[in-house]
């Protein structure tokens, strides 16, 4: 089969390579791979920051694929060949609270990702696609989507009586807007230019603030709730955002503090937390049985993923470069021949 291989750390060392069929052996399914998706992480892992444990050579990279099943393994009852899946980040983690050995093995990072034509998965690290997604806009789902699902459905129950805040226009801030409308919350959308706040609009943000304008965004926001402060901030700045999400939040209010596109360490005076009263949660993806429940609610909701550009594997490189750039709205896809 193909696969984007990473010899080495940076992306000139990213080259396809013809490596021999995986075989799935009892209780594993072997999956045609016909899309992938590009996250943050991808970024993080090519430059050897993903964490002391990533792999930093052989690595086939991406953590999001999606594919049809091409082959059943010995003991394998609960699905046929043909069926349409996606895999799932944590392949271990099924139900309930995390554990340091349900986390190990998240593809494209510790183990071999999605970047290839085929892949062997544990019958119970996959999950069927929803009938109105194509395989590409499956394959936008196990990182940014359930990170997104468990920042606005778990770290916070939202609902209409909500207002939530997200950050920028990449996978997982869209995502939260989609689920944060589809619980009917109003929502304060923040981006860095004019055209991205018109999409942001188009999808169905309530208000838009600029942040490059406007360095006092988290104000903005807070007046936008009538001196209130929103519920809830989808933290994805991390080092560079987190004073105005504060700024923004109200008494009392959450922030799950998911990514670091706006740097990873700050000096933060703790007493504008306490004295807050903040939630802030870390937020690590979430688990299947979460994911099987932000999958029907995507079917329920009619919910399509925002998709950017779709390049082919053979442009896997390309398509890190345009993520990389920060043009992209969405997720940025990869198809798989
Ligand atoms: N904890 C977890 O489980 C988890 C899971 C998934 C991702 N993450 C993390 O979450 C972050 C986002 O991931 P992603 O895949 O959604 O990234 P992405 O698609 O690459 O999106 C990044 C976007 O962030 C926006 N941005 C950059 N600087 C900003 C700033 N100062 N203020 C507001 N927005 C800013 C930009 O959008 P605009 O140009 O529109 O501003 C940019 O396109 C990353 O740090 C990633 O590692 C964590």
């Amino acid at each position: 089969m193909k696969a984007m291989v990473m010899g080495g750390l940076g992306l000139s060392n990213l080259a396809l390579q013809d490596l021999p069929d995986p075989r799935p052996g009892p209780g594993q399914v072997l999956v045609r791979l016909h899309a992938a998706s590009l996250n943050y992480r991808d970024l993080l892992t090519l430059d050897g920051k993903y964490g002391s444990m990533q792999r930093r050579e052989n690595l086939i990279l991406l953590s999001d694929g999606a594919g049809e099943i091409a082959e059943i393994g010995a003991g394998v009852k609960e699905w046929k060949v043909g069926d349409r899946v996606v895999g799932c980040f944590f392949p271990f983690w099924q139900n309930g609270e995390p554990q340091d050995y349900l986390l190990r093995d998240a593809p494209g990072g510790l183990a071999d990702g999605m970047a290839c034509q085929y892949r062997v998965f544990n019958s119970d690290a996959i999950l069927p696609i929803p009938p109105q997604l194509s395989f590409v806009e499956a394959a936008t789902l196990p990182c940014a989507a359930l990170t997104a699902w468990s920042a606005v459905r778990a770290a916070h129950k939202t609902g209409p009586e909500h207002v939530v805040l997200t950050q920028g226009t990449g996978g997982v801030s869209l995502f939260a807007l989609q689920f944060a409308k589809a619980a009917g919350a109003t929502v304060i959308a923040t981006s860095s230019s004019e055209e991205k706040l018109r999409r942001l609009r188009s999808l169905g943000a309530d208000h838009v603030i600029n942040y490059r304008d406007d360095a006092e965004w988290g104000k903005t926001a807070r007046k936008l709730t009538k001196g209130r402060g929103v519920d809830l901030v989808v933290e994805v700045g991390g080092a560079g955002t987190i004073k105005q999400s504060i700024r923004a939040t109200k008494l009392g209010g959450t922030i799950p503090l998911i990514g670091v596109v706006a740097g990873p360490s700050l000096d933060l005076p703790l007493p504008l937390i306490t004295m807050n009263l903040l939630k802030v949660v870390g937020v690590a993806l979430g688990n299947r049985r979460q994911f099987a429940d932000m999958l029907r609610a995507i079917e329920h909701h009619a919910i399509k993923p925002v998709v950017d550009r779709v390049f082919p594997l053979t442009e896997l490189p390309e398509a890190l470069a345009w993520l990389q750039a920060g043009k992209h709205v969405g997720k940025v896809c990869i198809e798989i021949d």
